[in-house]
Parts: structure tokens; sequence; C-alpha cells
């Protein structure tokens, strides 16, 4: 029983989240309706050393749930526990055990990435010692020494991609979150993502990540989850969710199965 339990490390439970929109919204989104549900009624869990694949089309949710699952917004109704920690009750806790990472994450150009690593840990109230010890194994691990004094600016977008990541594991979190994590990047700068997500499994991590990338999915994760209109409409291990079918297959068997044919 106890095995069971430390082995979800995350559980998210009927997570519901509605946006009001503003006018402007309503006209981009060609509606006269003045609430959105993003969100409705969400639920699964994810386990210790696996990587998690969150699938669904655009508007599905994604980013809102995992925006509520880094503590960056509330949920309406629900509840996640990250590690145990409950997101409304403790969210100081789920923060420390989790790092977040957007596809959109821009660095400081003027600051190199040894400068910015200290600077994030020191914000993170991670002890000076730590970080020193933490800087040197990422930063030779990743390779970041060749230009840890080169400023940011003056960076390749897949060396920039490599600090950013780093950064966000500056705490040593057990969770990390990436929202759409080869989103824009071309395929050299994708593999130096999809490596470090691999290699942060390697080093025991567990990974959520959000995505509509089929082949993403099957390359790296263990169990997915699909989500249209903001519910999960499929969960499991990769292999029990599709079954002798590919992923896309599968997906468009689920899409077509609620919201019929696709125009
Ligand atoms: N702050 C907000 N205000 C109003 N509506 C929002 C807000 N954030 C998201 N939405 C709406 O909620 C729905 C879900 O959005 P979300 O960004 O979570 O989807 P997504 O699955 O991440 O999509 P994408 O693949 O395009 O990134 C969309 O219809 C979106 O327009
Ligand atoms: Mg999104």
């Amino acid at each position: 029983m106890e095995d069971l339990f430390t082995n979800e490390i995350v559980r998210a439970e009927n997570l519901k989240k509605t946006f009001t929109l503003s006018r402007k919204q309503q006209r981009l989104e060609k509606t006269s309706e003045t609430r959105k549900v993003a969100v409705n009624g969400l639920s699964f869990s994810a386990n210790r050393g696996e990587i998690y694949g969150l699938l669904g089309p655009n508007g599905a949710g994604k980013t809102t749930t995992l925006r509520m699952l880094s503590t960056l917004i509330k949920p309406d109704e629900g509840d996640a526990y990250i590690m145990g920690h409950s997101m409304r009750k403790e969210p100081q806790k789920v923060r420390d055990c989790v790092g977040f990472l957007t596809g959109e994450l821009k660095l400081e150009t003027f600051f190199t990435p040894d400068y910015l690593f200290d600077f994030f840990g020191a914000m993170h109230g991670v002890e000076k010692e730590t970080l020193v010890k933490r800087k040197r194994e990422l930063f030779a691990r990743f390779g970041i020494d060749a230009f840890s004094q080169v400023k940011v600016g003056d960076l390749s977008t897949g060396m920039k991609q490599k600090v950013s990541l780093v950064i966000s594991i500056v705490h040593d979190p057990d969770v990390v979150i990436f929202d759409e994590p080869t989103n824009g990047l071309d395929v050299l700068t994708a593999k130096v993502v999809t490596d470090f997500l691999a290699e942060l499994k390697r080093m025991g991590k567990s990974v959520l990540l959000s995505t509509h990338i089929f082949s993403l999915v099957e390359k790296l994760c263990d169990r997915v989850g699909i989500i249209i209109d903001g519910k999960m409409v499929e969960e499991g291990p990769l292999e029990g969710v599709c079954g002798e079918k590919s992923l896309e297959e599968k997906f468009f068997e689920l899409y077509r199965g609620l919201k019929g044919e696709i125009v």
C-alpha cells in the first residue's frame, strides 16, 4: 500500500477551470458566451520516474491544466496532489517540488548562464554550497561548461534552450512539468530537449509534458492522457491506450466518436 501511494507523484482530481471572456476574446473566439470552460472535471495520475504525456488538440485545456498543477492559476473545483502535497492547501510545497518549463520562457540576454543559474538558485532559496555543486554537475552533464561565461544573447537557440532547461531544475525538483517542449524548435534543438527529458527520467525525475505531437508521445512517454474539450477521454500506459493501433489512429477514433467527422 505504501509503495502504491509513493509511486504516484501527481494526482489530479476533478480539476475544473472556467474563464470569463472579455469582449475582445468573445470576438476572437466568435462567440457571444461570456464564459469558457477550459478544463472540465479532469482527473489523472502520473507515476514516479515516468514521462507522462498530455495529448490534445489546440484549445483542449492542456496549458490551463499544467498552469493549475504548477500553482500559477487556481482551479474553480477539484485539487491536485504533487508528491502528496495539495496544490490548494500547500502551494509553496508544490512549487518546491515542481520545475515548470514553458516554450515561451525568455532568458535575459545580457547575462551569462553562470550568472542566471546562481540568480534563479538564490530565488528558490538553494544554499550556496549546494548551488555550486549542482551547477558543476548540471553544466557538465548537459554540456554548458563550454559557454557558461558567454552572454545568453550570443548563444544559439539550442544552447539557450539547454540553459533554460537546467535553470528550471536548479532547485532539484522531483517533478518537471513542460508545456509543449518542442514547439517552434528545429529538429536539432528539439533533439536537445527530447534528449534532456529522457536524461531527466534516467536521473529518476518524473516528467509531465503536454503536446499535440503523436510521435513525441510515442517516442518518450510511458503513459498518455488524451484531452479533448477539457476532459480526459482516455488514459493509461501507452500500449494499453493504443492496443494494436498507432496513437494517431486511436486519437482520431476517439475524436470522431465525440465530435463526428473532422472537417
Ligand atoms: N486566460 C484565459 N482567458 C480566457 N480564455 C482562456 C484563457 N486561457 C485559456 N482560455 C481558453 O481555454 C481553452 C483551453 O485553452 P488552453 O490554452 O488550456 O488549451 P491548450 O490545450 O493548451 O491549446 P494549445 O494547443 O493551443 O496550446 C481555449 O478555448 C482557450 O481559448
Ligand atoms: Mg497550450
